[in-house]
């Protein structure tokens, strides 16, 4: 679709973020990228092995530098990691750059959505949903802040996500 601005994917782990994405750039035709992946394909090693060899500093340096890569691309549908918000240099490119859809999920959605997965390194605790709680407590405030829309993710399935993004995005630009 053309005129259609980028959109940037923001929110917790577990919020549906690649799903959503997927969908949304092949109703738009567009290129879907995932700030993570792309971060591991670059450095070649997943996300845990950033974390134990560069920490979790490294980690956000190279997401900052794939995120300020990345929202300079035409015509894309970004789907950026859980954390990509508390850089302020991060935020300033989202809103700078596209249109930012704050993808919001109940910690109890986000624990349930994440449960089975080794790939998250700050999950890996022997409380995750204290984890989250605590991360959501910093970060909702910022993913508000970062967002042009809120679209909750709870209560229905992803296609009807992706109906109502469309639907809301277009009336911010008419
Ligand atoms: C993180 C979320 C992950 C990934 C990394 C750190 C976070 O992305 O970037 O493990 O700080 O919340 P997803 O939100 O895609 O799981």
């Amino acid at each position: 679709m053309q005129g259609f601005p980028n959109l940037f994917l923001v929110g917790p782990m577990g919020a549906g973020k690649s799903t959503i994405g997927r969908l949304l750039a092949a109703e738009l035709q567009r290129d879907f990228v995932d700030s993570d992946h792309e971060i591991q394909g670059r450095c070649g090693a997943d996300i845990p092995w950033i974390f134990d060899v560069e920490g979790e500093e490294g980690f956000r340096e190279r997401e900052r530098q794939i995120i300020e890569e990345l929202t300079q691309r035409p015509e894309i549908v970004l789907a950026t990691g859980g954390g990509a918000v508390i850089s302020e240099a991060n935020r300033r490119a989202l809103r700078e750059r596209g249109t930012v859809i704050y993808l919001y999920a109940t910690v109890e959605q986000q624990l349930r959505r994440t449960a089975k997965d080794r790939n998250r390194p700050l999950l890996r605790h022997k409380d995750p949903e204290a984890v989250l709680r605590g991360l959501f407590e910093v970060r909702d405030p910022l993913y508000r802040a970062t967002a042009d829309l809120v679209i909750r993710t709870d209560r229905r399935g992803p296609k009807s996500v992706v109906n109502d993004i469309l639907r809301r995005v277009t009336r911010l630009i008419d």
